[in-house]
């Protein structure tokens, strides 16, 4: 496709993958742990140096070019020039960027369309310029170009799932070291994503007041951040004034279904991993106040038609769900689900 539309072919082609987050939820901004594991879609780049930046994507039917060096525009071309940005930024020579883009991951439904094109663009700049960028030096380029130069203000999970996860395997990560592991999903099991065919509403919002009201939890707390809380300081977040102590409740208890998740995992127990999955999505629904009526719904047609744990996935306020469904149910289980939620799509 390169060809067709530049009239030379590709120098490079690089590709990363979008993420379902299984357990850890609402943790990354809070250097707390997150377990994600990557999807089997990816954004894919057929790239070429030049001195300017000039890419066609696909999933928009678009041609874009902007001059380097520009500011964000508020469109998907962002994600890519902010690549280049945070590369100049950290004194790499990048001279430009000719690429065709096209990505499978879903877009807006919070399974890190961002990230993976983010993730795809430095790949292919790597290889374009021989960049010496290794995985992890990646996701926290990846992390900062959204963050600076797109200006959302995400956490680390998306971009390190996509740059550092395999296929088959949950990605064990502490936020705050970086330091990660993979962990083998159950054999006989199912990762399903169900998109609840309601929009992210309100996300970015939602989203910055929960990150501020972590910050100002830390502040009474006298902690560097929600990381820093362990069990015996429950009866101190209990007198924190509504609704910090809900928010600091879910981080603590959250970061600890992480960890109990992965030994649950490492010893072959999926039942007692449903069950902090579903104990996740109570606590993004009732302490962290995240989830719609329909995310609720439809993770509640989930578990009476079989899985043995389903919660939301990514933020929230609308977009995805994440189950763990036997592979002998998962006939039964779509169709049950999909007679008790019309709306949804089963990726
Ligand atoms: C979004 C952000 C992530 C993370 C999740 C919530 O996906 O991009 O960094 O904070 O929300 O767990």
């Amino acid at each position: 496709m390169f060809e067709r539309i530049f009239g030379f072919p590709p120098s490079v082609v690089a590709s990363a993958p979008g993420r379902v987050n299984l357990l850890g939820e609402h943790t990354d901004y809070n250097q707390g742990y997150v377990l994600p594991t990557p999807l089997p879609y990816q954004t894919e780049l057929e790239a070429a140096p030049t001195e300017s930046l000039e890419v066609y994507a696909e999933n928009f039917r678009e041609h874009k070019r902007r001059a380097l060096g520009q500011p964000r525009q508020g469109d998907w071309l962002d994600y890519i020039a902010g690549c280049i940005w945070v590369l100049h930024q950290h004194g790499y020579r990048v001279p430009g960027l000719r690429a065709y883009v096209r990505s499978q991951v879903p877009m807006g439904g919070g399974l890190s369309s961002s990230a993976a094109l983010e993730v795809a663009t430095l790949r292919a700049l790597r290889a374009l310029y021989q960049l010496p960028l290794d995985d992890q030096t990646i996701a926290r380029l990846a992390q900062e170009a959204e963050v600076a130069y797109v200006g959302v203000r995400c956490g680390i999970m998306d971009q390190m799932a996509s740059s550092l996860g395999r296929l088959g395997y949950a990605l064990f990560l502490d936020t705050q070291s970086l330091e990660s592991r993979l962990v083998p999903l159950p054999e006989g099991y199912r990762v399903v994503v169900v998109d609840s065919g309601v929009p992210r509403r309100l996300a970015e919002s939602g989203y910055n007041t929960r990150r501020s009201e972590c910050e100002a939890a830390c502040a009474l707390l006298g902690v560097p951040s929600l990381r820093a809380l362990s069990p015996a300081d429950a009866p101190r977040i209990e007198a924190l004034p509504e609704p910090l102590n809900r928010r600091a409740r879910h981080v603590l208890r959250e970061n600890q279904r992480v960890l109990e998740g992965v030994e649950a995992l490492e010893a072959g127990q999926v039942a007692r991993f449903g069950q902090l999955m579903v104990a996740s999505h109570r606590s993004l629904r009732d302490d962290y106040q995240v989830s719609t009526p329909e995310l609720d719904q439809l993770v509640e047609a989930e578990l009476r038609h079989g899985a043995v744990g389903a919660r939301l996935t990514g933020a929230g306020f609308g977009g995805a769900t994440v189950a763990l469904v036997p592979e002998g149910a998962f006939q039964r289980f779509k169709e049950g689900v999909l007679q008790d939620y019309p709306q949804a799509r089963f990726l």
